[in-house]
């Protein structure tokens, strides 16, 4: 028998510099990411994509790809196992000829190797009967309704007093439209699959935010119970939303593997990925503000036109934090969609906010200007003392805090207001601020907590360490409610036969993953306890959902805030923009771990300037596709488009969060710094550019 020991328990390691657990691992190759995984007598699958945007597949014809050496099939609608009925359509995968976008699965290749089944997938002949497309997004899209919630469960229209009166006696509107463009996400991994079936049951090795719900929805789509798949996960290289939700290649690759009876491993390549896994809906966004000679907001009005596809309504939250960000006589919101020939689009970082709050952020950057306001000044004297839509209290709300503390050390004060008053040889330079903001969520979570005899502690949870550092926190987070030093505790994650859990997205993973573990720990501790610290050989263990915890939760407006502030240099001659210096001040609870929290943060900014200047999917209308299918033309910043960057955050001791006091950090960086940087754009030159991303010629036109 083992005792656990009463002495004076090890520093607390949350709030500390930990280094990444599995960082060794990681570095040193010895990480095992999905397609790496080794199971005997794999074959590969390749795919094929349709070449129209709408219509049906006729024929498909494989007879000169099965002749090749080494090739095992070629499925199509035509002889593709039956799945289920999947709740998700865009996963129903060769199961009909309809063609619903471009780019959509219409036949796998599969072969012993991966060269044979490429060469067969581009063997593989396809009849199409196409139809007219329709995939252009429009102001005025004849298609365009209102729809009854926006993700993921807001009502879709909010509305509170006469905004059409109030603008028309206000003293001061602006009355602006923001586009923002489709964006990819572009994890580093691409999204891969290895597929094995042994009898009915379904073992995936995906790469993927939520082995839990993955298994469950893979489930559903092949028509069997959840308890026959089991997704496998432990290492996932990024997703930004991307790897939310199974797409459809993992769909594929089962399909495949029961059809050759053999594991299938599939790969997305970077080009597919543009079709296949999910990208953020363009967005057209009318803002109108109205303001007393003060500067007081008397009307926000803020609409949202944006995409879906036929296969699935999904609507993104773009008006919703324009609902929280400040106080005004009366407040509009609402959403319109059309449903395209286009692949559904779905969570890219920070979704609804990221584009939201750009216009938003750019209207209120407008309305500084044209009130003679400094734009700091003009956010205080609209700062809400309560949450505008539901009256209820802030659980805390730092953003003045971060606005003041970031212009104290970005040196705001010494800005003259006069856009184009800085001049450096050829460089317009100027800067700009804008407010950033994110829901401070949790959802229910389950999560075991051993304890061996020999003194070290198994936490296991489904959650998932897509590159943030979630495995390292969690790990923090068991040790300290433990009280044991981190080498005695392991925490097993990316699994779905480990208790059912939050996926890895919304910024919830840590506080509604930590909570679950607190909780299991706890209900260990006190069975510790009640055998007078004494663990058996067999050891101990203790589950606990935190589903009644959370649905029990006292009332509050639960946020995270942030300033973003930039400074760009606008070349006067070319139209460049450069971002020289960019700083990042949030206010997220208490940062568990500030060395994997600063570099969220550095990731969220770096992908809101990628957002301001370089990412767009631009559309082809003719061909119904967005064209740009790689990183020589679907742009990314490098490390020379990154200046001086720096994120820092408040101390911010909420008491009405979580075990952990802390607010998810993953999402919040990308919010705001868009506007960041477009409004610094402005102050540099005058040119007021609403069109994302900020494009040389789209400065130079006006400049
Ligand atoms: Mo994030 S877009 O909620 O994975």
């Amino acid at each position: 028998m083992a005792t656990t020991t009463t002495v004076a328990p090890p520093p607390a390691t949350l709030g500390t510099e930990l280094t990444r657990v599995e960082g060794r691992e990681k570095v040193t190759g010895h990480a095992v990411y999905a397609y790496e995984h080794d199971v005997e007598g794999a074959v590969y699958a390749w795919i094929v994509q349709a070449t129209i945007a709408r219509g049906a597949v006729g024929a498909v014809d494989g007879s000169e790809a099965r002749r090749r050496p080494g090739v095992l099939a070629v499925l199509s609608h035509e002889n593709a196992p039956k799945l289920g009925d999947p709740a998700e359509r865009e996963l129903a995968v060769l199961q009909s000829p309809r063609v619903h976008y471009r780019g959509q699965i219409v036949a796998i290749a599969v072969a012993e190797t991966l060269e044979a089944a490429r060469e067969a997938a581009g063997l593989v002949r396809v009849e199409y009967a196409p139809e007219g497309h329709d995939v252009a997004l429009t102001a005025d899209h004849p298609k365009l309704y209102t729809p009854e919630k926006v993700n993921p469960n807001f009502p879709s229209e909010t509305a509170e007093g006469d905004v059409d009166a109030a603008l028309a006696q206000a003293a001061v509107v602006v009355d602006e439209t923001y586009t923002t463009p489709a964006e990819h996400n572009n994890p580093m991994e691409p999204h891969a699959t290895l597929a094995v079936w042994s009898g009915g049951d379904l073992t995936l090795y995906d790469s993927t935010q939520g082995a839990p719900r993955a298994r469950d929805i893979i489930a559903d789509a092949f028509g069997i119970e959840a308890a026959r798949v089991r997704v496998i996960s432990p290492h996932v290289g990024g997703g930004f939303g991307s790897k939310g939700l199974p797409r459809p290649t993992a769909i594929a690759a089962a399909l495949a593997a029961r059809h050759v009876e053999r594991p299938v491993k599939l790969a997305a390549t970077r080009r597919q990925m543009f079709s296949l896994t999910g990208y953020r809906t363009p967005t057209i966004q009318r803002l109108r503000l109205g303001a007393d000679a003060s500067g007081r907001l008397v009307a926000i009005d803020h609409l949202a036109i944006e995409q879906t596809s036929t296969l699935k309504e999904f609507a993104e939250q773009t008006a919703v934090p324009t609902r929280m960000l400040y106080a005004a006589g009366t407040r509009r919101t609402g959403h319109r969609l059309a449903a395209l020939d286009v692949p559904t689009p779905s969570w890219m970082r920070a979704p609804g906010e990221t584009p939201g709050v750009y216009a938003l952020e750019c209207a209120m950057d407008e309305l500084a200007h044209a009130t003679g306001l400094d734009p700091i000044e003009l956010r205080v004297r609209n700062e809400p003392e309560t949450d505008p839509e539901s009256g209820l209290p802030f659980s805390s709300r730092g953003l003045l805090q971060c606005l003041r503390e970031g212009a104290e050390r970005f040196g705001w004060s010494e800005r003259d207001p006069t856009p184009g008053a800085r001049r450096d040889g050829a460089w317009l330079v100027g800067t700009g601020v804008a407010s950033s903001t994110y829901p401070a969520r949790r959802a229910p979570s389950s999560a075991f907590a051993r304890a061996n005899a020999d003194g070290t502690f198994v936490v296991g949870i489904g959650a998932a360490d897509i590159g943030t550092g979630a495995r390292t926190v969690l790990t923090q987070v068991a040790a300290d409610a433990l009280e044991v030093p981190l080498d005695r505790v392991r925490v097993d994650i990316g699994d779905s036969a480990l208790p059912f859990a939050m996926l890895a997205g919304g910024s919830m993973g840590t506080t509604s993953w930590g909570s679950a573990i607190v909780k299991a720990i706890t209900a260990l501790r006190e069975q510790i306890d009640g055998r007078n610290g004494k663990v058996p050989e067999e050891g101990l263990e203790a589950e606990a959902d935190t589903g009644d915890d959370i649905r029990a939760q006292e009332p509050f407006a639960r946020h995270a805030f942030g300033a973003q502030f930039c400074e760009v240099r606008v070349n006067a001659e070319t139209g460049e923009v450069r971002v020289a210096r960019m700083l990042g001040v949030f206010a997220c609870g208490r940062i568990l771990n500030p060395l994997t929290s600063r570099s969220q943060f550095l990731g969220g900014m770096t992908q809101g300037i990628s957002m301001a200047l370089h990412e767009e999917s631009v559309l082809d209308r003719e061909f119904g596709d967005y064209l740009n299918h790689d990183f020589a033309q679907y742009h990314v910043p490098v490390f020379a488009d990154i200046g001086d960057i720096e994120a820092t955050w408040i101390d911010e001791d909420d008491p009405h969060l979580n075990p952990m006091g802390a607010k998810g950090i993953g999402e919040i960086g990308i919010v705001g710094t868009a506007a960041a940087v477009a409004n610094a754009v402005f102050h540099a030159t005058g040119v007021r550019v609403r069109d994302l991303p900020i494009r040389l010629d789209r400065v130079l036109e006006k400049l």
